[in-house]
């Protein structure tokens, strides 16, 4: 049996095959006219995303690994959505979201002045600051100090107001609509039946960037969602790379996604070395084997990573160690701040290293890595600059540059245009 009989009997063989594309198929469906900067240059239309995006599609907060025990919370403040919001394992162990507001009279049930904080709610209750009313971790209100004090109170209705969530592969999605129109999985789609089932849970060591830059979301979630910028770029940080070819375009409702071809990236001859330490061991290897079915068909040896990326701010960068030495996979999120800045986020993700040589190996990796994203977000802010002198009307993109192209339709239709 060849490998592509093989990937067709794994599950999510069915998805790959609906939302495959050729180029052809894709310039014809996208189109290859310029696309206007619009919607980058327009502080009115970012009002509109606030509303028709950011309160209407599901978003990734957190990660099921981040609030592992009962009673464990993370805090994501979401300026976005004027909101902050409260993600907590309840005492059944499901997790539920809900904005971190108190229904006495508003306060922040649990402070911070971070983008995000992660605690512990002991015995499974909250208590807001400002003047101890106690939630219970899955939202009713527990208790109210002098409550006789108050005449008639019907605590019942004063639970904190939980916010529509959902799981997918350990990734925590919220929607912040009254009644989201689709579930996370109809939301999803064939795109999470591919991309599903990889072992995502067992990369566990996670290294951590983000940084607030002076641009639109959608400049930075731009930057990273195409492969024409790696030969020039990453010269520095990559001088091994003559070239990026993605191929095996994929559209899926909202979502998109395309792989990633390139050869070069151990040609430093210090990276060569870790990453000779991180592929003499299966655990940390090249495992092509792990990516979904359909995906490097011919198993080619220069595949890079898939990147999958999910309306409107998660991409996913799947690399089964066979991009950056050991890198199971990476992810980015862009979470905007107002309409000129943008709250960006990366994380690496490993399998556990099991001795010292490992570790340094993935530090190495790391570095590398975070290098060619200083790289990335070295050119945000100016890009940001350039389109708001209004010098140029639109962005005139190429083949490998697709996903923005989908990107912005897709964002047209979500703002009714
Ligand atoms: S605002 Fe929370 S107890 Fe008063
Ligand atoms: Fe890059």
């Amino acid at each position: 049996m060849n490998d592509q009989a093989v990937a067709a009997l794994r599950p999510g063989a069915e998805a790959h095959a609906h939302i495959g594309r050729t180029i052809e198929q894709i310039r014809s469906e996208l189109g290859v006219a310029p696309v206007p900067v619009d919607a980058i240059r327009d502080p009115a239309i970012y009002a509109l995303e606030q509303d028709k995006v950011f309160r209407r599609a599901w978003l990734k907060v957190a990660t099921d690994w981040e609030i592992p025990e009962k009673g464990d919370y993370k805090v994501k403040e979401l300026p976005v959505a004027e909101t902050s919001l409260l993600i907590v394992r309840g005492k059944d162990r499901k997790v539920r979201a809900f904005h971190n507001v108190c229904t006495h009279r508003g306060n922040k049930v649990v402070p911070t002045t971070e983008f995000e904080t992660f605690g512990k709610a002991r015995a499974n209750v909250l208590s807001c600051r400002f003047h101890g009313w106690v939630f219970s971790t899955d939202g009713p209100l527990r208790s109210v100090p002098l409550e006789s004090g108050f005449g008639e109170l019907d605590k019942a209705c004063l639970g904190l107001r939980e916010v529509a969530c959902d799981t997918w592969e350990g990734f925590v999605f919220v929607n912040l609509a009254d009644r989201p129109e689709q579930t996370l999985e109809e939301y999803l789609g064939d795109f999470g039946r591919l991309f599903g089932g990889f072992p995502y849970h067992e990369a566990t060591t996670a290294f951590r960037y983000s940084t607030v830059l002076n641009c639109n979301w959608k400049v930075a979630l731009y930057a990273f969602s195409e492969g024409y910028h790696v030969p020039t770029i990453h010269a520095g940080s990559l001088p091994g790379f003559t070239g990026i070819e993605h191929s095996d375009f994929k559209l899926a409702g909202p979502h998109a996604s395309s792989t990633i071809y390139g050869a070069g990236m151990e040609a430093a001859a210090s990276t060569a070395q870790f990453a000779g330490v991180l592929h003499a061991d299966r655990e940390h290897g090249p495992r092509p084997e792990l990516v979904p079915p359909g995906i490097n068909p011919t198993g080619r040896t220069d595949f890079q990573f898939e990147l999958p990326n999910i309306f409107p701010n998660f991409l996913i960068h799947l690399a089964a160690g066979c991009g950056y030495p050991g890198m199971a996979y990476f992810t980015h999120q862009f979470w905007p701040l107002d309409h000129g800045r943008t709250l960006w986020e990366g994380i690496n993700y490993f399998r556990p290293a099991r001795n010292a040589a490992e570790r340094a190996a993935q530090l190495h990796v790391n570095a590398l890595h975070r290098n060619a994203w200083l790289e990335d977000t070295g050119t945000m802010e100016d890009t940001f600059t350039g389109i708001r002198s209004g010098a140029i009307g639109a962005m005139h993109l190429m083949d490998q540059e697709f996903m923005i192209r989908h990107a912005a339709r897709t964002l047209d239709s979500y703002l009714g245009k």
